[in-house]
């Protein structure tokens, strides 16, 4: 990193200037009222409005934050994304898709229905999410499953900080109607593997929804899968290339719920959203960031997020075409 620095070798090799200029867009973006927290449990409603971080972490190491970045937040359906990955680490590509598709779908994240081959459309969406989870790792038992998969995003957050939230757990388990009737209508269709245990998927899904990361954490994340897996802090190969690729592409077709066309058509990034507020946007080679403010659009996304995503792009030419 010292021999980077001396000769000004990093990927944004003037990033002074361009952390000021995203210093401009995080000011902008603050003055943005609109929407409101997620109110489906009183955990998240619970929210400041006010709450706004940003967090960047390059492919080489630099790192730029302001606001609150060091508040923890569930990470919420921006855990679709490394339950993918992880899947796709564990099973191969082919295996994973012989249990759920990689179309949009057209639909609410949640809606009660499956594609042309009777799979979930999507690992980005509740239903195909539950399907990774049920896929990774079945033969242990619940504790050592997920045990398994917080080590994972351990790795994935390296010294960030990385914590599991049990009253968001425990109240996401006793609001899912919809989850469980998804679940029940993928066993109905007989989408899961031979032997699945439906409620033991549904907690492992709500527990990897619980966990708990910061902007700080998010960003280094999103900065593992913008190094090809490779967590840019510690060096640790945690993910592998393919579950990448895989996983960026799906996040650019269908990580903003029903705005990932509109997403992918201006801002020309992978992101993945969350309920919490949370967005984490990948721009491949170059850096991971984390967007959290809690006031969500209509389409579920974070509105202070989106408008952060749409100002950078008009200014940095990171649009992937
Ligand atoms: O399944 C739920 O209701 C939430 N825990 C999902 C998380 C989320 O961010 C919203 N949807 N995809």
């Amino acid at each position: 990193i010292v021999v980077k620095a001396f000769s000004a070798n990093f990927v944004i090799p003037d990033f002074q200037g361009f952390c000021k200029q995203m210093e401009e867009i995080y000011n902008k973006c603050y003055t943005n009222h609109s929407g409101k927290p997620a109110e489906y449990i009183p955990q998240l409603a619970r929210f400041d409005s006010k709450s706004w971080g940003m967090a960047i972490c390059t492919v080489d190491g630099q790192r730029f934050s302001l606001g609150d970045v060091d508040v923890p937040f569930t990470i919420q359906s921006c855990s679709y994304a490394f339950m993918y990955a992880a899947a796709v680490g564990l099973l191969e590509t082919e295996k994973v898709h012989s249990y759920v598709g990689m179309e949009p779908s057209g639909r609410y994240h949640n809606e009660l229905c499956l594609d042309y081959n009777n799979k979930p459309h999507n690992p980005m969406i509740n239903s195909g999410a539950i399907m990774t989870a049920a896929i990774i790792k079945p033969e242990l038992s619940a504790a050592d499953r997920f045990d398994y998969m917080f080590k994972v995003y351990k790795r994935l957050a390296g010294e960030e900080y990385l914590g599991f939230n049990n009253s968001v757990f425990l109240s996401e388990r006793e609001c899912a109607d919809r989850n469980f009737a998804l679940a029940y209508f993928m066993r109905e269709n007989k989408c899961f593997p031979q032997n699945h245990k439906l409620h033991e998927s549904l907690d492992f899904y709500f527990q990897l929804c619980s966990l708990e990361i910061t902007a700080e954490s998010g960003a280094v994340m999103a900065a593992t899968l913008a190094n090809g897996g490779l967590n840019p802090l510690t060096g640790d190969p945690v993910l592998t290339v393919d579950a990448v690729r895989n996983t960026l592409t799906l996040m650019h077709s269908c990580g903003m719920y029903n705005y990932s066309g509109q997403f992918a058509f201006h801002v020309g990034l992978p992101a993945k959203s969350g309920v919490s507020g949370c967005v984490l946007l990948v721009i491949p080679n170059t850096m991971g960031i984390c967007l959290w403010s809690p006031p969500l659009d209509a389409n579920g996304n974070s509105c202070r997020g989106v408008q952060f995503c749409m100002e950078m792009v008009s200014r940095f030419n990171f649009h992937n075409f």
